[in-house]
């Protein structure tokens, strides 16, 4: 006899993009006369620029021949591609083993796998969050009962105007999740503000997956851009990173883990986490597709890194255009200066998904609702830079001219 994973009931009826994606097509199937504006999901846009495309035809050229063709690859990655996401750190002075790296298909997989390899254990999470790390959690058995969207097990870390979208240390906590850049709230943290948490995981023997997926739109020189430049942190986290927001591989994907070997958790020696997502993967994945892994390499290159930083610059300028927009209007915003997302104050302190409708039937815009980010995103709203100008420029002008406020 079998029967579910009771954990399931626990989530939500559906996944927050989901559930997006189901409101505006039944708002479109209504209204098919109407151009409906998405800066919901964080969805890349804009083509690749020429140097990935030619490595991507590459890869699908080494498979045109019997010397070149490639079958399985190492489930980790390509040699050559951990060797290069590794170097890409020395620019911070980080030093990494490529052994350290494991290449995947993106980070949203392993940001939930991770957590199989500890044992039982208190999940922390900010407050708003990626609901990714929040619905893994609840599947795995450790969020405890949801009563009213409240999950009695997690402990939620307050990220709110007042504390700069920072949040203060947990009482206790043995996983906790971060993100910065942040998603959904744009906001960015110093050094020092992670040292705390550093220092935290250090002396609880917490582990910290870091969430590291913009990071390359940090344009403050003074902004860590990686956990590792926090000192201590190879003993206490674990980095995810990602190629669909850096170089536009949403639909490609590819993005790597690290796991340092000086890493340390309770009655586990240094070495032991980095062997055990190894067995993970060796078992459960079979490595990231080899095309993919091709586009990496050149991503990684300096041609790579200067074609891809003028498309992370043409979302920055979305971003400053939103942003002007609501400011224009009064509405109070954060974030997009740093990263991708504007995080709003909803007009009046509406309810974040009366609000989303309001703006989808006033001025046909999708954006996402604070809350479904978390308890502490009531009130909120989210808008996306991720988009063809001439989409994010009308979002705007249908804002400023059909909001009702
Ligand atoms: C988001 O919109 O929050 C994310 O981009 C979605 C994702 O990366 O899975």
């Amino acid at each position: 006899m079998v029967g579910i994973n009771a954990a399931y009931d626990n989530l939500p009826k559906s996944y927050l993009f989901s559930e997006i994606a189901r409101r505006t097509r039944a708002f479109t199937a209504a209204h098919p006369e109407l151009k409906v504006l998405r800066l919901g999901i964080g969805n890349t846009t804009e083509a690749l620029p020429p140097t990935l495309i030619e490595a991507l035809h590459h890869g699908v050229n080494l498979l045109s021949y019997r010397e070149t063709y490639t079958g399985y690859g190492d489930e980790q990655g390509n040699s050559k591609l951990r060797k290069a996401i590794a170097d890409s750190y020395l620019a911070r002075n980080i030093k990494l083993d490529p052994l350290e790296v494991f290449v995947s298909d993106g980070a949203k997989s392993d940001l939930g796998n991770l957590t199989t390899i500890f044992g039982p254990g208190i999940v922390a999470v900010q407050d708003p969050v990626y609901p990714a790390y929040v619905d893994t959690t609840i599947i795995s058995g450790r969020a405890g009962a949801s009563f009213n969207g409240i999950l009695e097990d997690l402990v939620y870390l307050v990220c709110n105007e007042k504390n700069g979208f920072f949040p203060s240390l947990p009482e206790r906590a043995d996983i906790i999740y971060l993100c910065y850049p942040n998603n959904p709230t744009g906001a960015t943290a110093t050094k020092e503000q992670l040292k705390t948490f550093v220092d935290f995981a250090r002396k609880n023997k917490s582990v910290i997956i870091f969430d590291a997926a913009y990071s390359a739109f940090i344009q403050d020189t003074n902004l860590p851009r990686s956990i590792y430049e926090i000192e201590g942190a190879d003993k206490c986290a674990i980095e995810v990173n990602s190629f669909s927001k850096s170089a536009g591989f949403t639909g490609v994907r590819l993005g790597w883990t690290v796991v340092p070997k000086t890493l340390v958790v309770d009655r586990a020696e240094p070495g032991k986490v980095n062997s055990l997502w190894n067995r993970r993967q060796t078992t459960f994945f079979n490595g990231a597709s080899n095309i993919p892994q091709e586009g990496g390499l050149v991503v990684l290159t300096e041609q790579g890194q200067r074609e891809c930083q003028a498309i992370i610059d043409y979302y920055l300028e979305n971003a400053r255009i939103i942003r002007t927009g609501l400011l224009d209007l009064g509405i109070t915003s954060f974030g997009g200066e740093n990263a991708p997302y504007i995080w709003m104050k909803t007009p009046y302190g509406m309810k974040s998904w009366d609000f989303f409708d309001k703006l989808l039937e006033e001025t046909h815009v999708v954006g996402t609702p604070g809350v479904g980010f978390g308890p502490s995103g009531e009130g909120h709203f989210r808008l996306s830079a991720f988009g063809h100008r001439e989409n994010i420029e009308a979002a705007v002008d249908s804002i400023r001219k059909n909001l009702r406020l």
